[in-house]
């Protein structure tokens, strides 16, 4: 049932009673948060190989630049890039990271113009494909930490790639050391990283005027997909078939907006607001303004605050960043009820959509997942 004001990041409701199948993708979703404190170990043997399968296919499902995100997981090139990440003063609020025993970092890169752009579209596909391997580093009881306060420039050097390019964010990875109650990683994870928004806060209906209601789902039920790992995930999102869900509609919306709830986001502001588009017109409005094709049952927006302190702070186009970490997790959640999705982010018209959603001015929508 609906917790009314839950301030943590506890479920909203047991999801996975929901299924008569096992629905095992909460279990990574809820598992994942970012990890300040790392013990030392070893990768499992292959796992550098099939992270760089994971990354390529991940690329490839988001429609990323190939090569936009790469992995670092030789020991060399993990010290001089943690080393070397971590340099200047704003980048001191990862301290915690210098004597990490790091196993791996993933680097998102993209051209230095991207991060001027009004919509940078490239880095947001590059990031939702990063979140799909943060959730796959997760399934194999790896630790990860987005992170957005690093040295670009250092960080671009020690990657060996040209100018040009940028570095804008790194993701660390090693395995989790158990949380010491007077750690840094346990001072951030109470502090910060363990709040979570109602969904009634961050999810509206039809319009940003009409907050969301969690309904009342005692007794519905649904087939979960039969594979629930972020691979096979990635696989029937990628092959974009077509199959006939059994999920009802009001279970999915919900799973898909918790699953956003949860997601990271910077500095967990969580200044992203996600509206439900369901009613006729307005679905028909939205989808033309979306310029999609195949008709949707529903739809969801994701809209953020652009110009934050932290934002400005760190020249980040953050709301182009959460957004697309966030629908990174939705997608995957309606692909684990079998339930195909397609993510709108480019050739949309924003100012249609702001409007007719009653966006505020000061929020961007960074995109619009159709349901299928
Ligand atoms: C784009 C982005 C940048 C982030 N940058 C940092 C960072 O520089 N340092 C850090 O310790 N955490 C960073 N985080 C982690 C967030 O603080 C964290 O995701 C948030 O507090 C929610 O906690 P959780 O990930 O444990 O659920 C970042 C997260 C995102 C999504």
């Amino acid at each position: 049932m609906a917790v009314e004001k839950e301030p943590t990041k506890r479920a909203t409701r047991d999801y996975p009673s929901h299924s008569r199948t096992p629905w095992t993708l909460w279990e990574v979703m809820y598992a994942r948060r970012s990890v300040r404190r790392y013990e030392r170990g070893e990768l499992y043997p292959d796992a550098a190989g099939e992270l760089e399968e994971l990354l390529s296919f991940a690329l490839e499902t988001s429609g990323a630049s190939p090569g936009s995100l790469m992995a670092v997981t030789d020991p060399g090139g993990v010290r001089e890039l943690r080393e070397r990440c971590t340099r200047g003063v704003l980048n001191k609020i990862n301290r915690w990271m210098v004597n990490a025993p790091l196993l791996g970092f993933l680097a998102v890169s993209c051209e230095a113009e991207e991060l001027k752009r009004d919509r940078p579209v490239n880095l947001a596909r590059t990031v939702l494909a990063a979140e799909d391997a943060v959730l796959w580093l997760a399934e194999r009881g790896l630790g990860t930490c987005w992170l957005g306060a690093i040295n670009r420039e250092e960080a671009r050097l020690s990657l060996g790639l040209p100018e040009g390019t940028a570095v804008p964010l790194l993701i660390c990875l090693g395995r989790p050391r158990p949380r010491a109650a007077m750690s840094m990683d346990n001072l951030m994870y109470q502090a910060v990283s363990r709040r979570r928004k109602p969904l009634e806060a961050i999810a509206f209906e039809e319009s940003m005027e009409r907050p969301y209601k969690p309904p009342a789902l005692e007794g519905v039920t649904c087939k979960a997909a039969p594979h629930q790992d972020i691979m096979s995930l990635l696989r029937f999102i990628y092959a974009g078939e077509h199959p006939q869900p059994d999920v009802p509609l009001e279970l999915l919306i919900d799973a898909c907006l918790e699953a956003a709830r949860v997601a990271p986001n910077s500095s967990n502001s969580q200044r992203w607001r996600f509206t439900v588009v369901r009613e006729e017109g307005t679905l028909g409005e939205l989808h033309g303004a979306c310029r999609a094709g195949r008709p949707w049952r529903a739809a969801i927006a994701g809209s953020a605050e652009a110009g934050t302190m932290n934002a400005v702070l760190l020249d980040q186009p953050f709301w182009m960043v959460d957004l697309p970490i966030a629908f990174a997790h939705m997608t995957l959640m309606a692909a684990s009820l079998h339930c195909l999705t397609k993510l709108r982010m480019d050739e949309i018209d924003e100012e249609r959509i702001n409007r007719l959603l009653k966006v505020p001015p000061k929020m961007r929508t960074a995109g619009v997942l159709g349901i299928f």
